[in-house]
């Protein structure tokens, strides 16, 4: 089965064996049927954060579980359920719309709500992880069913327990969102303050906070339909603050975020950038001319794009002396 049109990369692999799941039902039925035979299991949500390097082996399981529904509302907090298998960005809209704030700075982000856990999705100052009750989710063996809280999910910066401890034992299937009808506004992070400074307005809401973080993301990032790319393709480096002011002192220009644990997160666009980057290509795969942490595709290979990947992580290696890591996941 054909992999192209649902990773955003539009990477041109193969699944030996494909299936779409809606249900529960249909989703351990599926399983079973892999564990039979002994597939591997893959599970492929939006496509919007992997590099589909070669052929996929065994079964590839395409998530669809739709639903959001209001569970619970003590006071101000809304206790909301939504299936993995609803598009993020629409259900940005949809809490948006039902007065559930809290998701408005992560507006826009592609793919689905089931793998925002995996990577704790995070833009514009806030994390999924400080609106996250807790999810459902499946063992690929035994298709037992776990709920885990967000202490389970050992969140941290683009981390989870999914990328370590329990990598590839679980589908997610579930999401429970702790949102506020009371507007808690994030307007910390410079990009964001400045463009809504800029707009000159008396009130600030979460769907203007919406719209502008829509119209910043739209003016940097490329649409994957028009110029496929899973977004950021590297981490921003998180080093010590003493190896940080020493940079700072050879690049006067560095971009520096404080952790409050102490550390620095470095930009690592701007680290790309610097090292002679932007706008360049190898063949079909290239960095983007917007922002420097975007490659993009136009007909290429994941190998391709891998072997770009690597050319950048030398060269900003041997510029800074920092190692910077790859964002999205390699499959297979
Ligand atoms: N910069 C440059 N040159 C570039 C790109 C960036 O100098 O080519 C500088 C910018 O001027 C700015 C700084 O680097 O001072 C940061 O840039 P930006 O605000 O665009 O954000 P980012 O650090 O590059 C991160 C996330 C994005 C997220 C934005 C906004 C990571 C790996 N990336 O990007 O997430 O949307 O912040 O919060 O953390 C993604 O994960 O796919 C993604 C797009």
């Amino acid at each position: 089965v054909p992999l192209k049109s649902m990773n955003t990369l539009a990477l041109p692999a193969t699944a030996e064996y494909f299936c779409r799941v809606d249900t529960l039902d249909v989703l351990r039925e599926a399983l079973t049927w892999a564990r039979d035979k002994n597939l591997k299991v893959t599970v492929l949500g939006g496509g919007s954060n992997v590099i589909l390097a070669d052929n996929i082996p065994g079964l590839v399981v395409a998530m669809a579980i739709p639903g959001i529904e209001l569970d619970m509302q003590e006071n101000d907090r809304h206790l909301v359920h939504v299936g993995a298998g609803e598009n993020w960005h629409q259900l940005v809209l949809h809490t948006l719309s039902k007065g559930w704030f809290g998701l408005e700075n992560l507006s826009l982000i592609p793919g689905l709500a089931g793998a925002a856990p995996i990577q704790n999705i995070g833009a514009y100052g806030v994390e999924l992880s400080e609106h996250f009750h807790s999810l459902a989710a499946i063992h690929v063996d035994t298709g037992e069913q776990v709920i885990l809280s967000a202490e389970d999910c050992q969140f941290a910066y683009r981390d989870s327990v999914f990328k370590h401890a329990v990598r590839d034992q679980y589908v997610i299937t579930s999401l429970t969102l702790a949102l506020s009808s009371q507007p808690i506004l994030r307007l910390d992070y410079p990009a964001l303050k400045q463009a809504i400074a800029q707009q000159n307005l008396s009130e600030v809401t979460p769907e203007v906070v919406s719209r502008v973080v829509c119209d910043i993301r739209r003016s940097k990032l490329p649409d994957p339909m028009d110029i496929p790319n899973v977004g950021s393709f590297f981490k921003n480096p998180v080093i010590s603050s003493e190896q940080a002011e020493q940079l700072a002192s050879n690049y006067p220009q560095l971009v520096t975020y404080p952790q409050s644990d102490g550390s620095v997160k470095l930009a690592a666009g701007w680290l790309v950038d610097q090292a002679g980057w932007k706008g360049v290509s190898r063949g079909p795969v290239g960095v983007h001319q917007q922002q420097a942490l975007v490659l993009t595709n136009r007909g290429g290979t994941g190998q391709q794009l891998l072997e770009l990947a690597d050319e950048i992580i030398h060269s900003v290696q041997s510029k800074f002396a920092i190692t910077l890591e790859l964002e999205p996941r390699i499959y297979p």
